[in-house]
């Protein structure tokens, strides 16, 4: 496997098998002690390749439970409390060695202890190696509300290694390549018509996915670090995915953040259809490659309306009017585009009632 690299402000992004990497960002940085923070999971399936790979002397291994409902602040205590407890200073590094939850809840509470030590990402789930690990955005969920506390800051590496995924379970692997999607649609139709090709999404060849995928983060993050405009395209399939991902979690009918953004994308490439430049013909594509890797959710038409309301709290609308990215051909994009609630629910019926031409 080969191994590249990619240049982020002041810091780099390894993929492949990188993680010797430690070794050499740890020689660079010398830090004090070092803690590693893994959930139960990543515990089993990852730390005994990341303790082959390494020589780097390690103080402690923090270990939390899995899931997103433990992004939360009590959690964040328990990773403060034990820092302080095993004597961390501010010369000591965290490695975060999981998915987007330890990533973001990691680089967080590293951020924040002692008003910031630095820390590493080792994503292991194909959302954290192709999304969540590279931008900075780093926080937890509060109030009910998805990292609505949290900081920008950098980790001082990312390292990539996809051997990772050979324990992920394929749902998530799936979950995780709605983001690589994204990613082509929005900005890269190159890699879009690479995700096309690919046979079986649970044994692609993801080394040089992942580095495309990444690029194209990588170029919007960049221009604009802090989202104040451009950042906005990666919200493509969002506006609509994320209200369907908070009501279905509600309606206790879970969908893996992915899955409801794959419903997502395909309402919101109707809407860039109906309302904006897209072809037919390309949201047809669209629409059917997007049904072929995900299947059509069963979502009844009863929560059109609680979807709607969800929409309407999103800090990016104005007035009435809820904000959207639309797509103006496979690979090209634009942001602050509006559609109102008639419009958006016409985008679900399509969803909901879309037979695909081969059936
Ligand atoms: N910071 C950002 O820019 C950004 C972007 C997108 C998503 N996110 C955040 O990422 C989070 C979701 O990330 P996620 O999907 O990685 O969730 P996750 O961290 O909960 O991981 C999903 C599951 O996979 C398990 N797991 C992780 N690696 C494994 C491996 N190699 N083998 C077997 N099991 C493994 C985990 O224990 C967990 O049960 C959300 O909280 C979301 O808000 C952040
Ligand atoms: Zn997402």
């Amino acid at each position: 496997m080969s191994l590249k690299k990619i240049s982020v402000h002041d810091y780099q992004i390894h993929v492949g098998d990188c993680l010797s990497q430690v070794d050499v960002l740890c020689e660079s940085v010398r830090p004090s002690k070092v803690f590693v923070l893994v959930d139960e999971n990543t515990e089993k399936c990852c730390l005994p390749r990341f303790q082959e790979k390494t020589n780097t002397e390690i103080s402690e291994v923090i270990t939390i439970p899995s899931g997103e409902k433990y992004k939360a602040l009590g959690t964040c205590e328990k990773i403060w409390r034990r820092l302080f407890n095993l004597r961390a200073d501010r010369k000591s590094l965290l490695i975060n060695l999981g998915g987007g939850v330890i990533g973001d809840m990691g680089g967080f509470c590293a951020s924040t202890y002692m008003r910031g030590i630095p820390f590493m990402q080792i994503p292991t789930t194909l959302l954290s190696q192709v999304d969540a690990s590279i931008g900075g955005k780093l926080g937890i969920d509060y109030y009910d509300l998805k990292n609505s506390i949290g900081v920008f800051r950098n980790p001082i590496g990312v390292l990539i290694d996809p051997t990772f995924l050979q324990t992920l379970p394929s749902r998530e692997i799936r979950s995780g390549y709605a983001e690589t999607i994204k990613h082509g649609l929005i900005e890269d139709k190159k890699l879009w018509k690479t995700c096309t090709a690919i046979d079986n999404v649970n044994d692609a060849e993801w080394n040089d996915i992942i580095l495309d995928s990444l690029g194209v983060k990588k170029n919007i993050v960049d221009k604009d670090p802090l989202e104040d405009g451009r950042r906005k395209v990666l919200n493509f399939g969002h506006t609509i995915g994320h209200a369907i991902e908070s009501v279905m979690m509600q309606e206790d009918k879970s969908l893996l953040h992915g899955e409801a953004i794959a419903v997502g994308m395909v309402a919101e490439a109707y809407l860039s259809w109906k309302y904006g430049d897209l072809t037919e013909a390309q949201l047809e594509e669209i629409t059917s490659y997007l049904i072929s890797i995900y299947g059509q959710q069963e979502i009844e038409k009863s929560l059109f309306k609680s979807f709607l309301q969800k929409m309407s709290y999103d800090k990016k609308n104005t007035g009435k009017e809820i904000n959207f990215t639309f797509l103006e051909s496979i690979g090209k994009s634009v942001i602050n585009q509006s559609a109102d609630q008639e419009q958006i629910m016409e985008s679900l019926v399509y969803y909901t009632s879309y037979q695909s031409p081969s059936l």
